[in-house]
């Protein structure tokens, strides 16, 4: 039998990430089941092994270790991945465990549709299963583009064995000069801007077309503080990536070595028996939910992070993001809140540094798959550029990352990210402008004799879960084409869709219930008077309880049911955006049955 390596001490700028004592012994390895078998079975799985060069030996005294690996030639933030799972499993062989990678499904942002929503869940499903049916005993996951972090450790979550996350990184600065003066971009925020500009005339069809090729130019993710960034940051405030992974970039050497740690440790968590439901806690969204609102986050992770709570039992809802919302200032001065990118919030310190400055706001006694607590993790960082990482008493942005709104409009909740939001518009009263779909509002942005003004309140519905399906992020609805060329750049827009976690503007989202179960949102019409009151967390529209009955006597919801596939099973299973679009038959913590070996 080989020596089994759980002593070792990893290093990663500098926080020592530690090993603890061993709980588990070979015979107790979930792969034995597989492997050790005395039976016709376990003859056939070590010969399959073995058919593949491995010798008998590696799977008889190993641990199998899962690599979950979300590349794809159709996800380019994810084209490094499958360089960085050599990285990891280098790390697992050094460590005396045995590397297998997985691929899953990639889940690209940009490319995917109608969303990538739609498949967070079926990712989600996945990877649950891909652990359940092959014998692994631990988990690396490789993911970082928007759904592919939610979806992967719900997967893991339900499935409940030792995992690590690995970041998959924020892709490089570039460089804009325009006029002789040089602006730093990225992708996502400047996208819109950019699109915005060419729209009103302030750019030629020559600039646009060089802003395409140098504007996403290295792999990883997108380099704003947008859904990527906000989720992969969470992952690592849950206590799931090494000490300060989520900020590296995806080119930096750094990050390579990251990975090869995330293999080393993970063999260490398997004998140490460190899963999920051992790690993460109540306390541990808490810290999530402090992170999100120092970051200025993307209003995605209100369902994605309700939607992993609940994965692990943990009740957690809008009203707590709301509350820390109302306690936690804007400090990353990232876009859209700010005006940096990720590669200098890596250079300012990186999350671990936000940390330090938010400890008040933290629980930290949690602990992290690196073996250490929040305290430790929070003590050994520093913050480096202040303009980046600001005090707590010079915010971005005290407005907040994120609020909860209520009111006849939306009577289990909305959101409206505040610090990306015009400060004019957060307490508005408007006439609404109602759009059933989206092409039908996509050709009224194009009409130069569209019936609106700056203060009109664009409302778009038929676009939530199960509505659009897939709750895309639409809700960032553009601004009417003659707006744009009278000097107006944000407009109040409502919605039951998201928005991307790079954009900005006024937008409420997330309207629940969603117009096509028959929220109220499926129940006013062009010409309704609209209040929004931000500091009073009120969506209201101007109709009486009765009037809103007589409507709802007449309304009838869309036939837009999916007759096949997973849309049809999403529609069928999908909850609503309060509730964190899981799917209500894999909520809660049950964990996932063994499967049968015969
Ligand atoms: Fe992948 Fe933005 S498109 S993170």
């Amino acid at each position: 039998m080989l020596a089994l390596t759980h002593g070792v001490t990893i290093r990663i700028n500098p926080i020592p990430v530690l090993t603890l004592a061993s709980t588990k012994i070979l015979s107790e390895l979930r792969s034995r089941r597989w492997f050790a078998d005395a039976g016709m079975r376990g003859f056939a799985h070590r010969q399959r092994m073995q058919q593949q060069g491995w010798r008998r030996e590696d799977v008889m005294d190993r641990p199998m270790i899962a690599i979950i690996n979300t590349w794809s030639d159709l996800s380019p933030c994810h084209a490094h991945l499958r360089e960085r799972a050599e990285s990891v499993k280098k790390g697992i062989l050094m460590a005396g465990g045995y590397p297998v990678e997985l691929p899953a499904m990639s889940l690209g942002e940009v490319l995917v549709k109608p969303t990538t929503m739609l498949y967070r869940n079926f990712l989600a499903m996945e990877v649950e299963e891909l652990l359940r049916s092959l014998p692994c005993d631990g988990v690396v996951i490789l993911a970082g583009c928007d759904k592919t972090t939610p979806g992967t450790l719900m997967g893991a979550f339900s499935m409940d064995i030792p995992t690590i996350f690995c970041p998959a990184g924020t892709m490089l600065n570039d460089r804009y000069v325009k006029d002789g003066v040089a602006r730093t971009v990225g992708a996502g925020t400047h996208t819109r801007m950019f699109w915005d500009e060419y729209q009103a005339g302030n750019l030629d069809a020559a600039e646009l077309q060089h802003l395409e090729s140098r504007m996403t130019r290295a792999p990883g993710t997108c380099n704003t503080m947008g859904t990527a960034s906000t989720m992969t940051a969470i992952a690592e405030a849950l206590g799931l990536t090494l000490p300060g992974a989520s900020s590296i970039p995806a080119m930096d050497s750094a990050h390579s070595r990251m990975a090869t740690s995330c293999g080393e440790r993970i063999v260490g968590m398997v004998w140490e028996d460190l899963r999920p439901s051992t790690l993460v806690t109540r306390g541990s969204f808490q810290n999530a939910l402090a992170v999100q609102m120092a970051l200025g986050g993307s209003t995605n992770a209100a369902v994605h992070i309700i939607a992993m709570a609940g994965r692990l039992g943990v009740d957690l809802t809008l009203d707590d993001l709301d509350a820390m919302g109302r306690q936690v200032p804007v400090l990353a001065n990232l876009f859209p809140s700010g005006d940096r990118l990720m590669e200098d919030f890596y250079y300012a310190g990186g999350l671990p540094a936000l940390m330090q400055v938010i400890a008040p706001f933290l629980s930290l006694n949690e602990r992290t798959v690196a073996g250490c607590t929040m305290v430790d993790q929070v003590n050994a960082a520093q913050v480096l550029d202040a303009q980046v990482i600001r005090p707590l008493d010079q915010p971005v942005s005290t407005a907040g990352a994120l609020a909860v709104l209520k009111g006849n409009l939306a009577p289990d909740g909305a959101v409206i990210k505040p610090s990306a939001a015009s400060d004019n518009l957060l307490r508005h009263t408007g006439r609404a402008l109602v759009f059933d779909s989206q092409p039908q509002m996509l050709a009224a942005m194009a009409d130069e004799t569209l019936d609106c003004d700056e203060n009109t309140i664009l409302v778009l519905r038929n676009a939530g879960p199960v509505g659009a399906p897939g709750m895309p992020e639409w809700g960032n609805l553009p601004i009417p084409k003659k707006l744009l060329r009278q000097g107006v750049r944000d407009m109040l827009r409502l919605s039951d869709a998201r928005m991307s976690g790079t954009h900005y503007g006024t937008c409420v989202l997330h309207i629940s219930p969603e117009s096509a179960v028959g929220g109220p949102l499926a129940l006013i019409q062009t010409g309704d008077v609209i209040e929004l009151d931000v500091p009073a967390r009120r969506l209201h529209v101007q109709l009486t309880p009765e009037q809103l009955q007589a409507r709802r006597a007449a309304w009838k919801p869309a036939d837009a049911v999916a007759t096949r596939g997973f849309t049809r099973l999403y529609q069928q299973h999908v909850t609503q955006a309060h509730l964190g679009c899981d799917f209500d038959f894999l909520q809660g913590n049950a964990k996932s049955p063994e499967p049968v070996i015969y």
